[in-house]
Order: C-alpha cells, then sequence, then structure tokens
C-alpha cells in the first residue's frame, strides 16, 4: 500500500461516526470489601458513622455482630449486592452513594439525612469511591494475600498463598529473622534481624532487603501502626525499650524507655495504642501512639507473652488477652478498668504424656481470633495442639492436634483458615475454621516460629 493509500484509509476510517460507547466498568468486590466497607465503617469528627444509622434503615448494611470491627465474607458479599444498586458504574457523578453525603456546593444533592461527610470532590474518601464506581479492581482481587512464616532457625521467610496453600516464595538472607509485619499498603514487609541488630526492609516486589534500620538493642517483635506511618519494635536488649520507626525517613526517631525488656509489641486495632509485653517484669506497657510516650502500665503473676485484642463496637480496645510465662493457658485483661478480669486454662487431654523440652517457659505460646470475632485460638505446646473457644463466652469448643511444638498463629483476613507454625516439624499446619480439622501440611523452613498474613502488592 501507498503512502497515498494508506491516508486515504486513513481518512475514511476517521470519518466513521464512534457509535460504540465503552461497555459499563464492572463493579470490583475486593475492591469494595477492602476500601469501600472502611469508609462505611470509619468515624469521622462531627459525624455519627454511616454504619450506625444504616445498621438500621435503607440502604441497609449488615448488622455488625457483637465486638466485631468489621463484616464477615458473607456480610460483605450481601452489603455489595445492595450498596451496588445505588451507584451508576462508570459515573461517579450520577451515583447516589457519593452524591447524598457530599456538600451540595461541590456537586452533591440538596439533603441527606445522615449528612454531608465531604466538603469536596477532593476528599481522599470521596476519590476512593470514585475509584470503585469507575471499576477499579483490588490489588487483593490478584490473589495477593500471603501468609508470612519466619524460620526462627534458618536465615528465610516462606510466603505461602493461602487461595492454593503452596509455598510461593521465599525472603531470603536474614539470619534469625524474629518479628515480621506487612506495611498496610502492602508494599513492604519489616522483618527484625537478631543477628544485625536491625530493622530489615523489604521490598514487596522483588522480595529484597532494601534498608537496614540500626535498633537501640537486640530487637524481638515488631508492629504497624494501622495508617503505616510508623513502625514500633520491641527491644529485649538491656532495661527495655520500644524504637519508633519512621517509615517515610525509614529513620529510628524515638527510644521510649519501658519497663522491662520487650518481647512483643502490637498496635491496638483502633490504631491508637502501642502494647508492649515484657516476659522478665511481667508487665503490659500501653504506649500513646499520638505522642509516643508510655500512658499506662499494668503487672501481672508471670512473664507476658503473645497478645490478642478484643475491639468495642467503636473499635476502641475492649479487652486484651495475653498468654503468660509457665501457664498453660490464657489471661483477659479488661482495657478500660487496667485490670485481669478471667482466666482460662488449657485441658490437658486425657492418657496423653506432657512435652517438656524446649518450652522456653511458656506452654501455651499463639493466640489468633477470626475476623469475625467468633473464635479465639490458643495452641498447646504441652500436648501439641490448638484449642478453639467460642467468643464471647470462652467455651471450649474443639482440641485439634497439630503436631509438636505449635507456636505463632495467623489468619488471613478472608477468616476461612488458620495458619499454625510447627516448629518441631518445620511445618505449617492449616486448620478449617468451619469444620475445626486439619486440611493440610506445608513443609517450610528451618524451626518456624513467627507468622503473619495480609495483601503484599506482589506486582
Ligand atoms: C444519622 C444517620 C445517617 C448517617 C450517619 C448516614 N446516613 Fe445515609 N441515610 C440516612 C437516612 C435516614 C436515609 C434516607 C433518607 C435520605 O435519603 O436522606 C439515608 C439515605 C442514604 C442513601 C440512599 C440515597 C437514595 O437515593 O435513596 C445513601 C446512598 C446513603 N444514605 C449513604 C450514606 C453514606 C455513604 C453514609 C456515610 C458517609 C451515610 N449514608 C450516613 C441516614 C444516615
Amino acid at each position: 500500500m501507498t503512502a497515498m493509500q494508506f491516508l486515504a484509509m486513513a481518512t475514511v476510517f476517521s470519518q466513521q461516526p464512534a457509535v460504540k460507547l465503552p461497555a459499563a466498568p464492572k463493579l470490583d468486590y475486593t475492591f469494595f470489601k477492602d476500601r469501600v466497607q472502611p469508609i462505611l465503617l470509619k468515624k469521622r469528627q462531627g459525624h455519627a458513622r454511616c454504619v450506625t444509622c444504616h445498621e438500621h434503615g435503607s440502604p441497609p448494611l449488615q448488622p455488625l455482630s457483637l465486638g466485631a470491627s468489621t463484616w464477615t465474607e458473607e456480610q460483605s458479599r450481601k452489603n455489595f449486592d445492595i450498596w451496588k444498586q445505588f451507584v451508576i458504574p462508570g459515573n461517579p457523578a450520577k451515583s447516589q452513594l457519593l452524591r447524598h453525603p457530599l456538600a451540595f456546593e461541590a456537586g452533591g444533592d440538596h439533603f441527606h439525612a445522615g449528612g454531608k461527610h465531604w466538603q469536596s470532590q477532593d476528599d481522599p474518601e470521596y476519590q476512593t469511591l470514585t475509584e470503585w464506581v469507575r471499576g477499579t479492581a483490588s490489588p487483593t482481587s490478584t490473589n495477593s494475600i500471603r501468609v508470612l512464616q519466619s524460620n526462627a532457625a534458618g536465615d528465610d521467610i516462606h510466603l505461602i498463598d493461602p487461595n492454593t496453600n503452596q509455598v510461593v516464595g521465599k525472603i531470603e538472607g536474614i539470619e534469625v529473622p524474629h518479628g515480621l509485619v506487612i506495611s498496610p499498603d502492602g508494599r513492604r514487609v519489616y522483618v527484625t534481624n537478631e543477628s544485625m541488630v536491625t530493622l530489615d526492609v523489604v521490598d514487596s516486589k522483588t522480595l529484597k532487603v532494601f534498608k537496614q534500620i540500626k535498633l537501640s538493642g537486640r530487637p524481638n517483635n515488631v508492629a504497624v501502626k494501622n495508617d503505616g506511618s510508623q513502625v514500633y519494635v520491641g527491644i529485649r536488649e538491656g532495661s527495655g525499650a520500644v524504637d519508633v520507626i519512621d517509615t517515610t525517613s525509614l529513620t529510628n526517631v524515638k527510644r521510649i524507655p519501658v519497663k522491662g525488656p520487650i518481647h512483643n509489641v502490637y498496635v491496638t486495632p483502633d490504631g491508637k495504642f502501642a502494647v508492649a509485653g515484657s516476659i522478665q517484669e511481667s508487665t503490659i506497657s500501653v504506649i500513646d501512639c499520638a505522642t509516643n510516650t508510655l500512658s499506662w502500665t499494668l503487672t501481672l503473676s508471670s512473664g507476658i507473652r503473645p497478645m490478642v485484642f478484643i475491639p468495642n463496637s467503636d473499635s476502641s480496645t475492649k479487652y486484651i488477652i495475653t498468654q503468660l510465662s509457665d501457664f498453660h493457658g490464657f489471661a483477659v485483661v479488661d482495657f478500660a478498668a487496667r485490670k485481669e478480669i478471667l482466666r482460662i486454662t488449657l485441658p490437658d487431654p486425657k492418657g496423653q504424656e506432657k512435652e517438656t523440652q524446649g518450652i522456653q517457659g511458656s506452654p501455651s505460646h499463639g493466640l489468633a481470633i477470626t475476623p469475625d470475632g467468633k473464635i479465639l485460638w490458643a495452641t498447646s505446646k504441652w500436648y501439641g495442639y490448638v484449642a478453639a473457644y467460642s467468643l464471647p463466652d470462652y467455651k471450649l469448643l474443639e482440641v485439634v492436634p497439630v503436631g509438636s511444638h505449635p507456636e505463632w498463629l495467623t489468619i488471613p483476613p478472608d477468616g476461612k483458615n488458620l495458619y499454625v507454625a510447627i516448629a518441631g516439624h518445620d511445618a505449617v499446619v492449616v486448620v478449617d475454621n468451619k469444620t475445626l480439622k486439619v486440611v493440610k501440611t506445608i513443609p517450610v523452613g528451618s524451626v518456624p516460629k513467627r507468622n503473619t498474613s495480609g495483601m503484599l502488592l506482589t506486582q
């Protein structure tokens, strides 16, 4: 074809009227669950929360179960099916979900009995809703939820895909990785490195350490603030402290002295407090994340081991559940009253001999709560099982044998399965949260202990 012919053809084509409109985008369920629902749950100053009214009104949101800070998978599906009817895919300006709580001056409609929550279309929440209506898919829709299993006597961390329960990758070259946590945006993994006395920052895409941040002493566990801005590291060495890492500059900005060397540190579900536990001093130290100063402490009868948190319906902390040195069970601490209110002892299976080797003063060392707030899991190193308790009544539901030295537990956000690190078998055992039965054993590295799970931006 000559250049002239080509031009003539191009002209003909360009004169064709554009009759075909782009197809309306498909609304992504996972984006709704992970990004839209938190907006419906969030407390904005001066406003009642969407969920408070819409639990009882129209369009309806599913009522949250007692103690749950978010909806279950089933409830989220129902919310999605109803709330997608209040948007027009591809057209945020015509979508009632966006227009109704938007100020009239900013393009919203006249009146919403629930008030005007956004003053401008530049509001980040409004922008997120816009993305959803335009059909943006959540990164988690591309199957990037991962279980991360660190190997306490190894130099690596295994990545498990919970959809297939296969090992799909490894973070290598961190000798004696201790604690690990995924940044809320899924872009990084923070790992405490005992051999180098650093916090190692791993890029989720390359799975390589790209920064090592010096700590004030040998670290143990690590936690990240809900907005991702700060990481808290428990310092085991010396008199005890929690180091604060700023994640923008990736520098160690503060050492908060606390009572006793720190084993574990957590951030409460509402993101307001960092809670650190000391084995030597049997003390729980509660740090105010707004000021990074010590707020209050509580000393129990023996060393503080792993903890989990039960929130109130406004996501403030109701209870801390903690395991204790030399105690085969767990204690419940009332957060507001700042005192222990209950202790539960795990069962001794009839005729079974106690494992006493290598217990490290901690016969029960691993806790997890299902995302719907209904089941609490605790491990028994004495008897090699995990025990399921119903919440909020702490009734024993099931004892599930899993193998020698079960340690840390993690449950990915969909709540389907529990992942148990089996330190004595170099494996991770998967337990179904519905049937309460073992569904798979996955070989990992040397002496697996700490683990975590969440969305990892792998591409
Ligand atoms: C104080 C209670 C209250 C709060 C808080 C509230 N709403 Fe409403 N909402 C209502 C009531 C009542 C209606 C029905 C009357 C109306 O449309 O104003 C309604 C209606 C709606 C509708 C339906 C509009 C239609 O076309 O029928 C949508 C969508 C909506 N709200 C979204 C939200 C979102 C999103 C939030 C949070 C940002 C929110 N609401 C917060 C009470 C509330």
